[in-house]
């Protein structure tokens, strides 16, 4: 009989502290004898690793809104059939940074109101959901701060400025309602060890 894996996804706005706190619980659980991968999107594979580099350097107005849906959305299907899908097979814990959220976020809200496109395309091309979904909800100026501290050649989406920020923080909560069922919303506006308790006792709750 093969075990089903546990499929975790961290979304939150840029800066939130995400990331961080995914690889905090992926050393965790590794630590308490879990098999995990941990991996991020867009990428994850080596061709939605290719694909992120299309969509987040160079010239943002490179792709119109509906080009980029269709690039996160193939990185995604990627992602999924060369990495994801494999190790929930296994039985691994796959905790990923990102998911189709962000893409109902990102992709759905900042260029017009795309989030029925988002969707359709996702129930076309990927048709899965997370089995839990940690928000890791920040105070955008905080939040836009802390992400404008690092360097890089990507152009991320913290570039579009405080308000498209606090749209999406506001975006994240109400999608978090909107699926209840599979998120649970974390405080991020406190010490890094504080937030990988309250994800620590959420995941192994899960994992039960
Ligand atoms: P990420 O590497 O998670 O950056 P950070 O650690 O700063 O949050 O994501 C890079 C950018 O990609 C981020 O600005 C959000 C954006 N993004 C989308 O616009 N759509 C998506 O579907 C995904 C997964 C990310």
């Amino acid at each position: 009989m093969t075990k089903a894996g546990l499929f975790l996804t961290f979304e939150g706005i840029d800066g939130s502290g995400k990331s961080s706190q995914a690889r905090m619980l992926a050393e965790h659980l590794r630590d308490l004898g879990h098999d995990v991968v941990l991996t991020r999107e867009p990428g994850g594979s080596d061709g939605a690793e290719e694909i992120r580099r299309l969509v987040l350097e160079g010239d943002p107005d490179r792709w119109s809104a509906e080009t980029e849906i269709l690039l996160f959305t193939a990185a995604r299907r990627d992602h999924l059939e060369r990495t994801i899908n494999p190790a929930l097979a296994e039985g691994k814990v796959v905790i990923c940074d990102r998911f189709a959220d962000s893409t109902r976020m990102y992709q759905g809200l900042s260029r017009g109101d795309l989030r029925g496109l988002v969707d359709q395309l996702h129930n076309l091309m990927i048709g899965r959901e997370p089995d839990l979904t940690v928000l890791i909800d920040m105070d955008p100026e905080t939040g836009l701060s802390r992400a404008k501290g690092r360097q890089g050649t990507e152009e991320r989406f913290e570039d579009f400025g405080l308000d498209l920020q606090q749209q999406m923080r506001a975006g994240f909560l109400a999608l978090a309602d909107e699926f209840s069922d599979r998120f649970r919303v974390i405080d991020g506006n406190r010490d890094m060890d504080s937030v990988a308790q309250d994800v620590t006792d959420i995941v192994l709750q899960a994992l039960r």
